[in-house]
């Protein structure tokens, strides 16, 4: 099976080639990070513009470097959900647009399914797994019982972690997409120098929370001289890394718990989603992993921050349950993995 996969949720354009036997044929992602820049952030109206400008010759390019041409495929899989309405248009036009003119089914991917599943590509991960899913836009504790069955156990009652990456690297002078600045900057810092807090620590749920950290962290740099010296940069960014760190490692700690009781036989822990390319949080996943006896498996960075090769491999496991959708299939800004979950705010949560 040969299924190409389109991804245009968010401020990426990406397309891939993925085969049923977990070979990514090509892997192609072009970020527009330059194109907002000067804003400061995501304009939706730039974001759908590029997508539609770049997407059909990305799209060529990855068969080409993948060897095959249209007819070599089985199905077309494209992000429809969620994300900024502009770009899912644009990707979900465009795979409809080839499945019709190619005789072909076509999948709508729920893209925070891709993120799920990604580990599925790259291990022999088998359901149910424990799920981590840490991005832009989420923050989630999730078990993954099935292809579309996912049991949400936490969430965020505010800010996404990757969101609180990229607000505190603004805070900091650095630039867009913060995670990765952070990362880089925390190496050189000492983690200890400023003590941050780390909202909901040992609560009995699962959710997280984020902004009272962002608000300490400003704080912190209000108390400093300014312009921060190097040195101060690197220790903040350093003390932010790893009170998330610590957040993220309390909270999954308290849902392999409640996973446990759910299914004794569960073996398996999966980090997915941009936050997951961090090292130091990767390492300390995989040391509560191995002292809860839980196996880690965290997908190689380039398939945790957007791509098109999960998206594929999404429609390559639907597509194996006979799981494809109408041309009448209207893209979702909004499409919980877990419809059924309580909201975060009406779990009893003080923040
Ligand atoms: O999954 P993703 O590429 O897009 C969404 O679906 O949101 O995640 C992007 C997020 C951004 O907030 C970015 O700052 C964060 O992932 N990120 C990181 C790292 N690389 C990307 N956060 C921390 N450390 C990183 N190395
Ligand atoms: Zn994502």
């Amino acid at each position: 099976m040969i299924v190409l996969g389109i991804e245009t949720s968010c401020d990426e354009t990406a397309a891939a080639v993925v085969t049923g036997e977990r070979a990514i044929l090509a892997n192609l992602v072009r970020s527009q990070t330059a194109e907002h820049a000067p804003f400061g952030g995501i304009v939706p109206e730039i974001a759908a513009r590029a997508h539609l400008e770049c997407l059909d010759s990305l799209i060529a390019e990855a068969l080409r470097r993948a060897g095959v041409t249209f007819d070599d495929l089985d199905g077309i899989a494209a992000t429809a959900g969620p994300g900024l309405i502009g770009g899912l248009i644009v990707g979900v036009m465009t795979g409809k647009a080839i499945a019709v003119a190619c005789g072909l089914p076509f999948i709508a991917v729920n893209h925070l399914e891709g993120h799920a599943l990604s580990a599925r590509l790259v291990s022999d991960a088998e359901f149910p797994y424990l799920l981590l899913l840490v991005s832009g836009g989420h923050c989630q504790l999730l078990v993954a019982e099935g292809v579309g069955k996912y049991r949400r156990l936490g969430t965020t009652i505010d800010d996404a972690v990757g969101e609180a990456f990229d607000k505190a690297a603004k805070m900091l002078g650095l630039p867009y997409p913060g995670g990765p600045e952070i990362e880089r900057l925390a190496a050189s810092g000492d983690p200890s120098r400023f003590a941050l807090p780390r909202p909901l620590l040992g609560s009995k749920d699962c959710h997280f929370s984020f902004s009272g950290l962002k608000t300490a962290m400003r704080r912190a740099i209000a108390d400093l001289p300014q312009p921060l010296t190097k040195r101060d940069s690197a220790d903040l960014a350093a003390s932010f890394q790893a009170a998330v760190a610590d957040v993220l490692v309390d909270r999954t700690g308290r849902a392999i718990e409640i996973f446990r009781d759910l299914y004794p036989a569960g073996d398996t822990l999966v980090v997915a989603g941009g936050v997951a390319a961090n090292r130091a949080l990767r390492s300390r996943l995989e040391a509560l992993g191995v002292e809860r006896g839980l196996r880690l498996v965290a997908p190689p960075q380039n398939l945790c921050t957007d791509n098109a090769a999960m998206i594929a491999w999404a429609g390559v496991e639907r597509l194996r349950l006979n799981l494809s959708d109408g041309l009448d299939f209207a893209p979702r800004p909004r499409w919980p993995l877990d419809p059924a979950a309580p909201a975060a705010a009406g779990a009893g949560i003080k923040a």
